[in-house]
């Protein structure tokens, strides 16, 4: 018997007594189970998690009663850690009793146990096989390890459109492998890219800069067997005011070029950024042309890397992976990932199939022919993340392989790390543009500060390097690791003052700059044309 019941919303009885919501008779369980309702374990949890890392629903593409039925199993959330459980949660939750109308139930079933009682739930075959066999193989001699879960604390926002620490230490980067269901680059991952590649990582790896991954393994083994793969990144083109932190994914992205010796499609999603932002579509357009410059200037092989404007290429083959992308994902599933709500433009509804898109190789026949099948790896800074746990989760299902990611963390404002550098207020970044004289003083009147007020107090405590956002820079930007301990050391020690802190970082950051410069001045519109033109790479094509 359903026992208890906690909150309104989940009320649920299974085969025994019926419910009525309104004038809706529901009985959502097809088999009868007599049982008391006890909180899900987190074993059960975790088994379900590893399902709906595979599928979108219990069965089929589409919610059925099946959902339904294990739905109410919950009288709370699963836990967050189980990002694809919770992902099914929310997304099935957010129908609300729309939840009554699922269709269902279908031929053969799916059961599992909970609580010591066999719960039945109508699946297809595919589900079976991976579901029922995980399921069986539980122990259901654990008891509930109490969860402690939902307590609303204030958590950091991080989506494509707003990071905001929510203290001011920075971004939990911790949290959000968790709240994101994805693996940290640990030392074991480097070493191992370290003896596949013979390079040592880059120093974005070693410092934590790039700090989360999915499927990074996948990757090197696929090298390791002597195969190929493809990167891919991009940039939604809505100023010409580029800045530091915009650098960062594509220095990490021509260090990965160089070191795998693998093509290379840039995304401009001057689309997007049309259907988000107040700007003309033909400026957009414009701005991905400029912005092509800046992305140019920093290094990439034109005979491996192809950049395209959406404005002028999505057609043919990439567009049929977008309309098959569109076909699988519902509005309610990009509701739950993107926050979109009624009164979102349609267009914004539709464009993460766009982003989704240049993740399959097919998308590029000029480049990888018929090939469907050459795994991608994506870095991009974690608030693109929702993007591409929407392709991977539609990917097997279109009959593509999930592209692999490496995520970067944010780079700070120099206001500190509670927010990100933004190109839309002025005094929070280092342009791309800024001479010398304006580096310096940027950062000599805004750069938040780790030293201590008076100086005294600063040689006797010493400066904090876990705020200090000169410091962070270095760490961006300075190579030298035996430089950047010795600062490190001579900073919090407080035999380092900021304003030398500051000098040594002047230094770097003016210099990174005015390099820029120059090979940015060298991009003519004819070396445009030519990363931007549809051709084939070069690429020995091992797959
Ligand atoms: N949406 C991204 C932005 O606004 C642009 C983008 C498109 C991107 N495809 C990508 C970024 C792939 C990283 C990886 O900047």
């Amino acid at each position: 018997m359903w026992a208890t019941s906690r909150g309104g919303e989940r009320d649920g009885y299974c085969g025994v007594v019926e419910k009525r919501i309104g004038n809706t008779v529901i009985n959502t369980c097809p088999n009868t189970v007599t049982h008391s309702r006890m909180p899900i374990l987190r074993e059960e949890e975790r088994v379900l998690d590893q399902h709906f890392l595979h599928f979108s629903y219990v069965q089929g593409f589409t919610p059925t009663q099946s959902d339904s039925a294990l739905f109410i199993q919950f009288t709370t959330p699963p836990h967050h850690s189980f990002h694809s459980l919770h992902r099914w949660y929310t997304h099935i939750h957010s129908y609300g009793t729309e939840r009554l109308k699922f269709p269902g139930p279908k031929h053969t079933s799916l059961s599992f146990t909970f609580n010591n009682t066999k719960v039945t739930i109508m699946v297809n075959k595919t589900t079976d096989e991976t579901g029922v066999a995980a399921m069986d193989s539980l122990s259901l001699a654990e008891k509930d390890s109490g969860q402690g879960q939902g307590q609303g604390q204030a958590e950091d926002i991080v989506d494509p459109w707003n990071v905001q620490a929510s203290s001011n230490k920075g971004i939990d980067y911790d949290k959000l492998i968790d709240r994101f269901g994805s693996s940290r680059i640990d030392e074991a991952l480097l070493e191992r890219f370290e003896r596949i590649t013979g390079h040592k990582p880059h120093h974005f790896l070693r410092r934590g800069i790039f700090f989360s991954h999915r499927d990074m393994h996948s990757i090197l083994n696929r090298v390791e067997a002597g195969k190929s793969f493809f990167l891919y990144t991009g940039r939604g083109p809505s100023s010409d005011a580029m800045h530091l932190g915009h650098l960062i994914p594509f220095i990490m992205t021509k260090w990965l070029q160089d070191v795998f010796d693998v093509p290379l499609v840039i995304q401009l999603t001057d689309d997007e950024k049309y259907l988000w932002k107040d700007l003309k579509l033909n400026n957009c357009h414009k701005l991905a042309y400029e912005n092509a410059k800046d992305i140019i200037a920093v290094g990439f092989d034109v005979n491996k890397t192809f950049i395209f404007s959406d404005l002028d290429f999505v057609s043919g083959e990439f567009y049929k992976n977008v309309l098959m992308v569109q076909k699988h994902v519902t509005f309610n599933q990009v509701k739950g990932i993107f926050g979109f709500d009624e009164s979102s433009n349609i267009g914004k509804i539709m464009f993460p199939a766009v982003q989704a898109a240049p993740s399959f190789s097919s998308s590029f026949p000029l480049i990888f022919g018929a090939k469907k099948d050459i795994p991608c790896l994506i870095p991009c800074a974690i608030d693109q993340d929702p993007y591409f746990r929407m392709t991977r989760d539609v990917a097997p299902r279109i009959g593509f392989q999930k592209p692999a990611l490496i995520h970067s963390t944010f780079f700070p404002a120099l206001q500190g790390a509670g927010s990100k550098m933004s190109s839309s207020d002025e005094t929070s970044s280092i342009f791309l543009t800024d001479t010398p004289n304006q580096v310096k003083k940027k950062i000599n009147k805004y750069a938040f500060s780790g030293g201590r007020d008076t100086l005294e107090e600063h040689r006797e405590l010493g400066g904090d390097c876990e705020v200090d956002v000169s410091y962070m820079y270095l760490s961006f930007f300075l190579e030298d690791e035996a430089r950047l301990q010795e600062i490190r050391q001579e900073y919090s020690s407080g035999r380092m003052l900021t304003g030398e802190l500051k000098a040594e970082l002047i230094k770097v950051l003016q210099q990174i700059v005015k390099d820029h410069q120059e090979r940015r001045k060298a991009v003519t519109d004819e070396v445009v044309k030519q990363f931007m033109t549809p051709r084939p790479l070069n690429f020995t094509g091992k797959s």
